[in-house]
């Protein structure tokens, strides 16, 4: 089931033309009145823009590839048993506190799997309109520009990005992390952290995650010739959360390394 060339830029343009219609929705109704709940807690949020997002592209994709499961964050996907043929993850909204909050850093991420391989994502910087995408058969792309492998740092020669309430605790030797980092920032959002990462302004990024926040950032970042693991080292498990690492080599080597010590 491998993709040909054409079917790879027929699939990205598709989503493009999707992503370009939820960019201009969501900076108009960023700035209107949103109606926001919490879920599990105080600090998990959800706005209409979340729910309105999703059913959006889960429809689009229903339409796309009627075969494929979608998995999704707010509710209106499915709950596949296996990534046998197409899955597609969809966060219609990842870091709802920083839309709702501080009206940046925030992002739209989709991504395409077929049997368990990683096969093209997409991450929108809705703020800056420049969208993340790509994959192994096209290379990795800010809107028309193509990007390269972005430097190997050590950790000690960069910036370590980190979940804040993980560092808080110092869960998973995040705090060790930190310390031999040049310097750490708690962006408070997956999809433009791993922006940070692919662009080479941060060494790492590490986080406990649901497989929505890192689909396409796994995607893009290794086609980029980054290390995506779990805090062990080991390959992440698309079905479930995992406590993800998307480093440089170096940075990798230098963070399995601490978080085991
Ligand atoms: C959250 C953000 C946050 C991360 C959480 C995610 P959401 O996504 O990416 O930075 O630490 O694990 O759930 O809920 O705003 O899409
Ligand atoms: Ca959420
Ligand atoms: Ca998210
Ligand atoms: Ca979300």
């Amino acid at each position: 089931s491998t993709l040909s060339p054409f079917e790879i830029q027929e699939i990205d343009q598709t989503v493009l033309m999707w992503l370009d219609e939820l960019q201009k929705a969501t900076m108009a109704a960023m700035n209107q009145h949103l109606d926001v709940a919490t879920k599990h807690d105080a600090r998990d949020l959800v706005t209409n823009v979340d729910k309105s997002n999703e059913q959006t592209i889960n429809k689009y994709i229903r339409k796309f590839d009627p075969d494929a499961q979608i998995v999704s964050e707010e509710g209106f996907g499915d709950k596949p048993i296996s990534m046998a043929g197409h899955v597609w993850f969809v966060d219609p909204i990842d870091g709802t506190m920083n839309f709702y909050k501080q009206h940046d850093d925030f992002a739209i991420m989709i991504a395409l799997y077929i049997d368990n391989q990683p096969i093209l994502g997409w991450i929108m910087d809705v703020v800056n309109n420049i969208v993340y995408h790509g994959g192994p058969q096209m290379g990795v792309f800010a809107n028309q520009l193509r990007l390269y492998p972005p430097e190997n740092d050590a950790l000690n020669q960069g910036i370590v990005l980190l979940s804040g309430a993980r560092l808080l605790y110092g869960m998973f030797g995040y705090d060790e992390i930190a310390k031999s980092a040049l310097g750490y920032r708690v962006i408070g959002a997956a999809g433009p952290s791993f922006i940070r990462v692919l662009r080479g302004q941060a060494v790492g990024y590490s986080s406990k995650m649901m497989s929505w926040d890192f689909a396409a950032g796994q995607v893009l970042a290794k086609t980029l010739g980054l290390i995506v693991s779990d805090i062990d080292g080991k390959q992440l498990d698309m079905l479930s959360s995992n406590i993800v690492l998307v480093a440089t080599n170096r940075a990798h080597r230098d963070i399995l390394a601490l978080h085991r010590s």
